[in-house]
């Protein structure tokens, strides 16, 4: 299998782009594998700082190497949002085949010397390393817009040696209060200014045409959480609410297949784009 940073520069090359999607616990890993395996594409498993602490370093990256494994799919395992240093080289050492160091919210210079220190630890070992420059917001926080300016990027990519950078243009985790618009053209800049391959978070709630549209433009890496969440817990409590079976293992599977049809859903719009 090809490494992710590799995979992500000829995304670049070539005006596509994976879908990266979270998971929280066996049966959200499942439905992410079997979206996947049933349109046979490749796809990058998250796991949040969250999801690692919920379910433990070890078993969460082992139960999705296994499952990638059991569902012969290609897929690489990603930290997402990884803030803690000490974490983030956890995963490392781990075995994960890419890391996010977010330090956004810190100096442009801190975020830097951050960065580094992660890119440094990882030279060893041939992984993808992600960062973020600007400021994605959660909504239901304040909005905080602040966009990457492309000459602060180059800058940033330079400096770091990321392969992959995170950029705020107009996207924000969770889902939006308004129709969101992304800034296509700012999209595009960043691309020509900048070597890394460059990563949209927040699409839950982003309409499909400007996904596409974001692709064209120079994203290669589109990260969706919120949506597979919700649907899996709607499935689940609509599921419940009309039954009392106890058998967990046949209530689970409902909520597991609806997440897995949003997961094909997105896949049919991101990686057949
Ligand atoms: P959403 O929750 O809006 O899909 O954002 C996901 C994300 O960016 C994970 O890093
Ligand atoms: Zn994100
Ligand atoms: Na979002």
């Amino acid at each position: 299998m090809k490494k992710l940073q590799h995979q992500l520069a000829d995304n670049k090359r070539n005006g596509k782009a994976l879908l990266a999607t979270n998971f929280y616990n066996f049966e959200t890993l499942s439905s992410v594998l079997m979206a996947a395996k049933s349109l046979n594409t490749p796809i990058i498993l998250q796991l949040s700082e969250s999801s690692i602490q919920y379910m433990g370093l070890s078993v969460s990256k082992k139960i999705a190497t296994a499952a990638i494994e059991q569902y012969g799919v290609e897929a690489w395992i990603h930290l997402d949002h990884g803030n803690d240093i000490n974490l983030v080289k956890s995963c490392i050492d781990a075995g994960f085949d890419s890391v996010m160091i977010d330090a956004s919210e810190k100096s442009f210079e801190e975020n830097i010397r951050i960065t580094r220190e992660i890119v440094e630890y990882a030279s060893g070992y041939d992984i993808n390393v992600e960062a973020e420059l600007g400021y994605i917001s959660k909504l239901g926080q304040e909005q905080k817009m602040i966009f990457t300016q492309p000459q602060e990027a180059k800058a940033f990519v330079d400096a770091t040696g990321i392969n992959a950078l995170a950029i705020a243009v107009g996207s924000a985790h969770g889902f939006y209060k308004e129709t969101p618009k992304l800034q296509l053209d700012l999209i595009q800049q960043i691309n020509q200014a900048t070597t890394a391959a460059l990563v949209l978070h927040g699409s839950s709630g982003i309409p499909h045409d400007q996904l596409k549209e974001s692709i064209k433009r120079g994203i290669t890496k589109i990260n969706l959480a919120t949506e597979i969440k919700n649907t899996f817990m709607k499935g689940l409590k609509n599921y419940l609410a009309h039954s009392d079976e106890i058998d967990l293992r046949q209530v689970f599977p409902v909520a597991t297949n609806q997440a897995k049809e949003l997961v094909m859903e997105k896949l049919k719009v991101i990686a057949f784009n």
